[in-house]
């Protein structure tokens, strides 16, 4: 496995093409370990809070926020000029246990909702320069999922949130995000029609984020291709926002190989969109990454190991940006 440094690092090529390249962080490691936060400064100009900005920890009480570590990264980024990527504000995952029994009401949850937007949203006005506004809204089979917000909102709340989230932060750029939606199938579809709707209703939607939590040999890249021309079409920026290739494990030479090819593909395929905006990872190194919790058997899936040594899908990211 080849040695970093790079001459180039995926930060200054990306940062070249006007693009982001980052990855999420989280605030624990980013204080003790400094080969974690020497990489993220290396490579990345944008971080996404991993956790920190979602609502369980943020929110932990009615009446009581936290943004210590939501902070802490905040700063972090700042003191080096990397912009910060919010996630998120609305969401079925991670709410506080309290969340339910206070959102009692369709009254109660719209006030709750606007308050906890004008509170997180408003506080990072002029440091969260994107925000996902809305996490994981549609089901695989493309109706709505059934969220406490869907269920004491209706379907409005999505056009709610995004009209409190410009209110409080009237700079960022607002995204959907979703995962399971990089190529056209019943979710896509249907996210498609969702956000085409949202902008009819003239709510501030500027981009959507696909996830990108991939295995096997990746997405079918025509269909990716082709998926993400029609978000395009309807006038917002599209953006990869928590890629991961897992690899069942130990690795391989081959597996990572193959790894690297899908690396490669998908942001090939995104650059050819004038719309993409920026590609991030969900971690940066495979010392630190939700897949072996998660998918148990498997993990290897991000650019670095865990000794934070580039592995070949760093190297085709990093020759793909390279490219004229
Ligand atoms: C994950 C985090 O990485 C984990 O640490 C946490 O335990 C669960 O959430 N889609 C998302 C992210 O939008 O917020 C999730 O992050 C991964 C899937």
């Amino acid at each position: 496995m080849a040695a970093v440094p790079p001459p180039h690092s995926l930060r200054d090529l990306a940062a070249c093409r006007g693009l982001w390249f980052g990855a999420c962080v989280a605030p624990t490691p980013l204080a003790a370990e400094p080969d974690y936060a020497a990489l993220l400064r290396r490579e990345c100009n944008v971080l996404t809070p991993e956790n920190d900005m979602k609502w369980g920890p943020i929110h932990p009480a009615p009446d009581r926020y936290d943004f210590s570590r939501a902070d802490a990264i905040v700063r972090f980024a700042e003191a080096d000029g990397i912009a910060v990527h919010g996630h998120t504000l609305v969401w079925h995952n991670q709410n506080p246990a309290w969340l339910p029994t206070a959102a009692d009401s369709r009254d109660a949850a719209q006030r709750i909702l606007r308050d906890h937007i004008a509170a997180v949203a408003g506080r990072y006005a002029r440091t969260v320069a994107a925000w996902d506004v809305v996490n994981e809204a549609v089901a695989d089979d493309g109706t709505l999922r059934r969220t406490l917000w869907l269920e004491r909102l209706g379907p409005d709340y999505l056009a709610f949130a995004f009209r409190a989230a410009a209110e409080a932060a009237p700079q960022a750029r607002l995204l959907y995000n979703d995962f399971g939606a990089e190529v056209i199938n019943a979710k896509s579809d249907a996210i498609h029609r969702l956000l085409s709707d949202l902008l009819g209703a003239g709510a501030p939607l500027h981009g959507v984020g696909f996830q990108c939590h991939l295995s096997g040999t990746g997405p079918d890249l025509e269909r990716f291709a082709r998926n993400l021309e029609r978000f395009a079409s309807l006038g917002l920026d599209l953006y990869v926002t928590e890629l991961d290739v897992r690899l069942p494990l130990p690795t391989t030479p081959e597996s990572l190989e193959r790894q690297a090819s899908i690396y490669r593909g998908l942001l090939e395929t995104c650059l050819q969109q004038p719309t993409f905006r920026g590609l991030q990872t969900w971690g940066i190194t495979d010392r630190h990454s939700w897949i072996p919790g998660r998918f148990p058997g498997t993990g290897a899936a991000l650019p670095f190991d865990e000794q934070c040594r580039a592995k070949p899908a760093y190297h085709a990211l990093r020759t793909i940006l390279a490219e004229a």
